[in-house]
């Protein structure tokens, strides 16, 4: 999907994590950070881990413990032998060897859990570090980003953490002991076939060497294609209506197939690179083995060793074979995990709003917000024009302010600039007097109460939706809200009333209801600030009249905003400021308006006087 390809190196985004403010770093810092590229694979890796250090320590000791116990099985297997060539009796041998059997089976399996353990932990942990920096993603990077890619990050990517930890890692370090072990048992058996064992080895390393880099880009490839793959589904899932509607199944479904092909092809090459070092191992171990057997016959009929050293020297080749095939298969892990851990990197390095504590709500009765833009330009990227060219206006605290301006004015963008979710190019924006760029994010957001144009509402219950910014309101404030945003019969009409689920973007509701449930979102926060984005455009004329009265009501001790469109809500405003071509076309009321200004006098005729008051 052409949409989402290089999302994360799109020069937008870099470019507005250089834009300096409080809440980002200086312009320097961001410039040290970029220049010092991304941090190798192992050490985020190793910075994922440092919180499970302790079980990984544990478990990989517990591994060792049963690595240790195994390799003495050989030796206890050649004095077994030793013994009755003397004819000496056996029990003694025999109930070690019993031993040794039992703690090996007791202490493997607890080693592999606190191993697996710490695994499952450790995904935990880039999990909610990674969910915690995308909920507080800037919009400006959001902007640029797939939701279904993303999602993909979190979800499949850190899954292969999982065993880039367990397996690779603690693998590497284990399996390189008990070989280094087995290695110096072989060396003082016998070098001369400890030589012979190494030499078939190492053209068996050069294999595995060439393997791995292309397991990594196979792997990269694959989780790539999954990324894309989510956010082909992602767009036609969250809007299966309009698909339908269009009647683009079949191309939709050849775009998720597109993808998920992608993923097969670079799933399947890294799944040869895999087998091809895999197998290399084992066949060289078959080899040496073979050859072991041959050099070693020969020294045991010429008399140079006994049959008892050859056999312990066959087991410990035979030995050999999991901690080698753990090494290669931890290093195939790697590449998988380092592909990972660079897509969730990527992730990670996506601008974000810093983390905050969430901020208390404002108090019932607390003073209403006062509003000055302060010739504010703004442009959402470089690259795209501006849209606002010097915005001035002020909003006394109280009252309603109604913004009307042509489709593209840049209405809804003066709402997202008050909200911060974006930062004007240059000018400033006051808060009760105070310049936005000082103010703690979560605190001016819980001022502020915003209805959105399109009313989203999320999956989940009615009441979910009315208390996902009120998590504290109590079933007395539901009430009142229901009430003034006349929700109390659909609520009453619902089998089961405020907990009744909504469907995925509340589609269960119907247009009105979710303006009417998202206004009465916003006013359970008793906000200092109200913005109202067209938020009755769907009601009919007996819920509109209802709830421009409430708007009313609330505009007599909060400060409201209204992008209008209607002439009722107008009229009611104590002041329009209209905007067109970026700028602030005029200021007044609706009677001075339409004497002195064409362009509102022109949208009066044509956009509110069709409408019925
Ligand atoms: N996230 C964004 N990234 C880039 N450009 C955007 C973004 N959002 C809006 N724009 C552009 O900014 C301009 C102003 O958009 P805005 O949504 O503020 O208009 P509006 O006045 O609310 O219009 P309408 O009455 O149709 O809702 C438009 O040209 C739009 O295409
Ligand atoms: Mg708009």
């Amino acid at each position: 999907m052409d949409t989402q390809r290089d999302q994360f190196d799109a020069p937008a985004v870099a470019a507005e994590a250089r834009v300096p403010g409080p809440d980002r770093p200086a312009p320097g810092e961001a410039a040290l950070r970029e220049a010092a590229g991304p941090a190798p694979a192992w050490r985020v890796l190793l910075r994922y881990m440092r919180p499970s250090w302790r079980r990984l320590a544990l478990g990989g000791l517990l591994n060792l413990a049963a690595g240790a116990v195994g390799l003495a099985l050989p030796l206890a297997a050649k004095r077994l032998l030793d013994d009755l060539g003397a004819d000496r009796p056996l029990s003694g041998t025999l109930a070690l060897m019993g031993v040794l059997v039992v703690v090996t089976a007791a202490v493997g399996p607890l080693g592999e859990y606190v191993l697996r353990r710490a695994g499952e932990t450790i995904v935990l942990t880039a999990r909610r570090r990674l969910v915690s920096h995308l909920l507080r993603l800037r919009m400006s990077a959001a902007d640029h980003t797939e939701p279904g890619d993303l999602m993909s990050r979190v979800t499949s990517d850190t899954t292969l953490l999982r065993q880039v930890t367990t397996d690779s890692l603690v693998g590497v370090v284990t399996g390189s002991v008990t070989v280094l072990a087995t290695v110096t048992m072989m060396g003082l058996l016998d070098p001369t076939l400890l030589a012979v064992t190494a030499g078939v080895l190492v053209l068996a390393g050069t294999v595995v060497r060439v393997a791995m880099p292309r397991l990594n880009r196979a792997s990269r490839d694959a989780q790539k294609a999954v990324g894309r793959m989510s956010a082909a589904l992602e767009r036609t899932l969250g809007a299966l209506r309009t698909v339908k509607a269009s009647g683009a199944e079949h191309q939709e479904e050849a775009a998720v197939n597109r993808a998920a092909e992608e993923s097969w092809r670079a799933g399947v090459r890294a799944g040869k690179w895999l087998a091809v070092a895999g197998h290399t191992a084992e066949l060289a171990l078959q080899v040496a083995f073979f050859t072991v057997l041959a050099v070693g016959g020969a020294r045991v009929t010429s008399g140079t060793i006994g049959v008892g050293t050859l056999v312990a020297f066959l087991m410990y080749v035979y030995y050999l074979v999991p901690p080698l095939q753990q090494l290669v298969g931890a290093a195939g892990q790697y590449q998988i995990g380092a592909a990972a851990v660079a897509r969730i990197r990527e992730a990670e390095r996506l601008p974000a709003e810093p983390a905050a504590p969430p901020a208390e709500l404002p108090a019932p009765g607390a003073a209403p917000a006062r509003l000055e833009f302060r010739d504010v330009r703004f442009r959402y990227t470089p690259d795209l024009p501006l849209v606002h060219r010097g915005v001035t206006f002020t909003v006394p605290p109280r009252g309603m302010t109604a913004f009307v301006g042509p489709s593209g004015a840049g209405k809804t963008t003066l709402f997202s600039l008050i909200e911060r979710f974006y930062d004007p190019t240059s000018g400033s924006i006051l808060l009760d007097g105070r310049d936005l760029a000082s103010w703690d994010i979560p605190t001016l957001r819980s001022a502020i109460g915003y209805v959105e144009q399109d009313a989203p509402i999320l999956s989940g219950s009615l009441r979910d939706n009315l208390v996902l910014g009120a998590p504290g309101a109590t079933e007395h404030d539901l009430r009142r809200v229901l009430s003034v945003a006349r929700l109390d019969d659909l609520v009453a009409r619902l089998p089961r009333g405020l907990d009744t689920p909504v469907g995925h973007r509340g589609t269960k509701l119907s247009g009105g209801e979710r303006q009417r449930v998202a206004i009465a979102r916003a006013l359970l926060r008793r906000p200092r600030l109200l913005l109202l984005d067209e938020a009755t455009s769907q009601l009919d004329a007996v819920n509109e009249a209802a709830l421009r009265d409430t708007v009313v009501d609330v505009a007599g001790t909060t400060t409201v905003l209204v992008v209008a469109h209607r002439l009722s809500t107008v009229t009611l405003a104590d002041r329009i400021v209209v905007l067109d071509a970026g700028t602030v076309q005029a200021v007044g009321t609706h009677a001075e308006l339409v004497a002195s200004d064409p362009l509102y006098a022109e949208l009066a005729a044509t956009q509110f006087l069709t409408v019925a008051p």
